[in-house]
């Protein structure tokens, strides 16, 4: 698409927060399957039904906009995925260490989510979309909010306490 106006350039990045949730879906299972830890591994199960809603979510605000739910890469969701694929292929000897980097992997994907979230909801306001389009994008900015809150929870809880304990013993 050509980008033109605001207007344009939030449905352009609109489109990219729609790619980003529907590659989060397949992401999300394979983090979940390569995570030993089941506490930590039923977090990525959890977050992977949040994220299949987030992106029908999205296709409720291109509608209100009267545009077609179309994805447009974000390049920088696809090195995340390219760094996790390349340090458990070709880095981890280690389950804990696979689950140490899967909980960062997942730090580094919401505070990227968050930023795209967060720059849609200032270009709504400035373009004073209605609450059709910005009240399900507040209602996703709060979940990734939540995730990135239970994760970090998770850095200093118990799990991966042990699991440190562990690398470091
Ligand atoms: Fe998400």
């Amino acid at each position: 698409m050509t980008v033109e106006t605001l207007h344009d350039k939030f449905v352009y990045e609109l489109q990219q927060a729609y790619y980003i949730e529907t590659q989060l879906v397949d992401v999300l299972e394979e983090m979940d399957q390569t995570t030993a830890d089941e506490e930590l591994s039923n977090g990525f199960q959890r977050h992977q039904r949040e994220t299949a809603e987030q992106a029908r979510r999205l296709e409720d605000v291109f509608e209100a906009l009267d545009e077609r739910p179309d994805a447009w890469q974000c390049h920088a969701l696809d090195g995340l995925v390219e760094d996790h694929s390349e340090f458990l292929e070709d880095a981890a000897a280690d389950d804990d260490l696979i689950d140490l980097y899967n909980v960062g992997a997942g730090v580094k994907v919401e505070r990227l989510e968050i930023s795209v979230y967060e720059g849609l909801l200032n270009h709504a306001t400035e373009l004073e979309l209605p609450n059709e389009v910005t009240e399900p994008l507040d209602e996703t900015l709060d979940e990734e909010e939540a995730t990135l809150t239970e994760l970090e929870g998770a850095m200093s809880g118990s799990t991966i306490q042990q699991l440190f304990g562990r690398l470091t013993g």
